[in-house]
């Protein structure tokens, strides 16, 4: 079946970077269906040789090792390139024309990719209505929009709306690229696919868990972006809320996008949002201390570059179990980990144990890098009576499996084209989400507390996140990838 992918923005980074590199690969693995043709819209003007040319560079830097230039000339013809202007409704009407005469009698499924600065989303989706492109006479047509999908509540409901206007829900396939990623996935496997995990995965079992996304690099030169946006925006309404939802969960009735994301919003639906003084004793937000020196950021800026937030899933599988979310900017290493805490054995007759009971009872899911899953738990050291030790089991995804992890654009696009939402937000997902986390920037705002916290780059946040996890009786699990990069 032949497929059209438009993609609007197609002289930006995220094009040459990630959307390219994916569908080259894809063909490269022979998994891209046939007749894909692939039309990138911008206003640079490019003839279709020299868009080309620039798309082989930027490829064969980012896919590294896999570019192979005889697979790429095979694959180089199914690129074009349509010059255009997204505020401009001539340049909808020719981009129609062009995409009608490369598809022929026909017709083609079209992707519509939107890679553009959010401030385009509404335009570029009006003017596709307008131009009579969202209509699925003949053949589908789907939009791909990427993050961040609004602001806040209210942008998103309004971006949510004005999409509505021209494509139905089941049209669009809004970004989170977390949900591309093998690990990612592997939780739905891990949890729902094995019979062992699933009985203890309550609040009988579970003390904790916490959900870290850490990153080693500052913000650089994107304060144009971050500025105004902070870590609660950018990394809490999308990508962790994602992984909690995945995490705690019920079995959906059939692998397949509507029940999944039914599931997946229920758990949104039992979190209660938090209130002003909740926010006060249930957040924390820091900043690392060059921040402010960073070109662009504003002298004053109480931009947020860490924070943790401690959500409750009111169910009974999660009643009174904490999950503690916990992203930020320069901290020690990158990694992004779900570790889940079981309760302690109610009663320790060995002594010598490891330092904290909790070091051991331990799940830890690896989501990136060094993907995959590790167990801990307390052992007895040989020849030493009975002394214990923390040691564990271990199971990293590039031991186990021949090939390299793919790139999660790489799923994402495939499942696009075949018609699979299951790893893309619904419309009710990100508004509920948004729901969660509009309160919390709001009583940040309003009330200035809990207090920015300054913090040294290279450490795990502000030494008053330590603390406010032991007033809890509780330890965050700092660690860097526990398995091997
Ligand atoms: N880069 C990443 O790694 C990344 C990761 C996650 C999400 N995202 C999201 O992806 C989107 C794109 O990001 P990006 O980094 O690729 O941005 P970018 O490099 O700034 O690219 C923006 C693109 O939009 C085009 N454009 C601007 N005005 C236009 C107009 N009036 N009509 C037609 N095209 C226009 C630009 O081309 P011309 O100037 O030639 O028109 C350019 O191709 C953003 O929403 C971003 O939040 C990016």
């Amino acid at each position: 079946m032949a497929h059209s992918i438009v993609i609007f923005g197609a002289s930006g980074d995220l094009t040459s970077r990630k959307l390219i590199p994916a569908l080259y690969e894809l063909h490269r693995k022979k998994r891209l269906p046939e007749q894909t043709r692939i039309v990138g819209f911008s206003r640079t003007k490019f003839s279709d040789g020299a868009w080309r040319e620039k798309l082989s560079e930027s490829t064969a830097h980012f896919v590294g090792k896999s570019f192979d230039s005889a697979i790429w000339e095979e694959f180089a013809p199914s690129i074009h390139y349509h010059p255009g202007d997204i505020e401009n409704p001539e340049s909808f009407q020719s981009l129609n024309r062009y995409l009608g005469e490369l598809e022929g009698e026909s017709g083609a499924t079209r992707v519509y990719y939107l890679s553009t600065a959010p401030r385009f989303y509404e335009p570029a989706i009006a003017q596709l209505g307008a131009a009579g492109m969202a209509e699925e006479t003949q053949r589908e047509r789907r939009v791909v929009i990427e993050k961040p999908f609004g602001t806040d509540l209210q942008t998103a409901r309004q971006l949510n709306h004005a999409t509505h206007e021209v494509f139905a829900e089941h049209q669009v396939y809004r970004i989170d690229h977390y949900l591309g990623k093998e690990t990612v996935q592997n939780v739905l496997v891990f949890r729902f696919a094995n019979g062992i995990f699933e009985p203890i995965w309550n609040r009988n079992y579970v003390d904790h868990v916490q959900i870290t996304a850490a990153e080693e690099v500052t913000i650089g030169h994107r304060a144009g972006y971050y500025d105004g946006v902070g870590i609660l925006r950018d990394m809490f309404q999308n990508h962790l809320l994602q992984l909690l939802t995945l995490t705690a969960m019920e079995v959906p009735a059939r692998f397949e996008a509507g029940a999944v994301r039914d599931e997946k919003v229920k758990v949104l639906r039992a979190i209660k949002p938090l209130g002003r003084e909740d926010v006060a004793t249930d957040t924390l937000r820091g900043q690392y201390r060059k921040y402010r020196d960073e070109p662009g950021v504003a002298a004053e800026s109480a931009t947020a570059t860490f924070a943790t937030v401690k959500l409750c899933v009111h169910n009974w599988r999660w009643q009174g179990v904490p999950f503690y979310l916990r992203s930020g900017k320069a901290m020690s290493c990158r990694t992004t980990q779900i570790v889940i805490q079981f309760r302690q054995a109610p009663y320790m007759m060995f002594e010598g144990g490891p330092r904290a009971a909790s070091q051991a009872n331990r799940l830890v899911i690896q989501v990136q890098p060094a993907e995959g899953i590790q167990l801990h738990f307390h052992t007895k050291v040989p020849d030493v009576g009975m002394k214990l030790r923390m040691t564990d089991l271990s199971f990293q995804f590039k031991e186990k499996f021949a090939s390299e992890m793919p790139e999660a654009y790489q799923r994402l696009l495939l499942d696009v084209m075949q018609g699979d939402a299951s790893l893309f937000a619904r419309s009710d997902e990100v508004e509920l989400a948004w729901g969660i986390i509009d309160p919390i920037a709001a009583a940040w705002k309003a009330s200035g507390l809990p207090s920015l916290a300054l913090y040294e780059a290279g450490g795990w946040g502000p030494p008053n996140s330590t603390e406010w996890m032991h007033a809890q009786d509780r330890e965050w699990f700092d660690s860097c990838p526990v398995l091997k990069p």
